[in-house]
């Protein structure tokens, strides 16, 4: 039988960065298919709707290959299982992210250990990013060509000129 490796890429995505596609890049090359997963978590205010960050995903990925773009609620290591990935993938940009990176990953692991979490460093030049940061240079009117694909810029822009950003 034919063994596939499958990863699943959870996380906020409030919008989709260069960043996080800089790591989805580096985890398609790894894995036969990876699930980028907007994962629903009422705890935290976030801007655009659920609906819209996949659509937002979707629309600025187009040229990568093997990669689906879902979203579930709950434990990460339950869709992960559910969808049958053996892997987690996470982002770290600095040694700040270690800590929280660590934690969860370990609490993963204990939850299933089955499922490894593996690690990916983005480029450099997108370590300082972050959603929060890129809203924040949009809302304020600043460019942020250089950190989002065309179709956020724009989904920013259109929220600013709205005044709903
Ligand atoms: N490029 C740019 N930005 C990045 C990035 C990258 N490569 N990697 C992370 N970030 C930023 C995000 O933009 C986000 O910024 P923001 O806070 O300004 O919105 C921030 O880092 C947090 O990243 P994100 O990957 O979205 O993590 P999160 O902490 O919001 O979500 C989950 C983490 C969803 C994976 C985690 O909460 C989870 O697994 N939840 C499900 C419940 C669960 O299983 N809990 C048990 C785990 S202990």
């Amino acid at each position: 039988m034919e063994f596939l490796s499958l990863a699943i890429y959870p996380g906020s995505f409030d919008p989709i960065t260069k960043g996080h596609i800089d790591v989805l890049k580096k985890a398609v090359k790894l894995f036969d298919k990876v699930v980028i997963a907007v994962a629903i978590n009422y705890d935290k205010k976030s801007f655009c709707s659920i609906d819209e960050r996949k659509e937002l995903i979707k629309k600025s990925i187009q040229d990568i290959k093997n990669v689906e773009v879902d979203s579930f609620e709950g434990l990460t290591v339950d869709y992960a299982k559910e969808k049958g990935a053996n892997a987690i993938i996470r982002g770290l940009r600095a040694v700040s992210d270690f800590e929280y990176e660590m934690q969860m990953a370990q609490m993963n692991s204990s939850l299933c250990s089955d499922i490894e979490t593996v690690f990916l460093i983005p480029k450099t030049k997108y370590n300082f990013i972050s959603s929060s940061t890129v809203k924040e240079v949009a809302k304020l009117g600043g460019s942020v060509e250089k950190f989002v694909t065309e179709p956020v810029k724009r989904f920013l822009e259109e929220s600013s000129n709205r005044g709903v950003l």
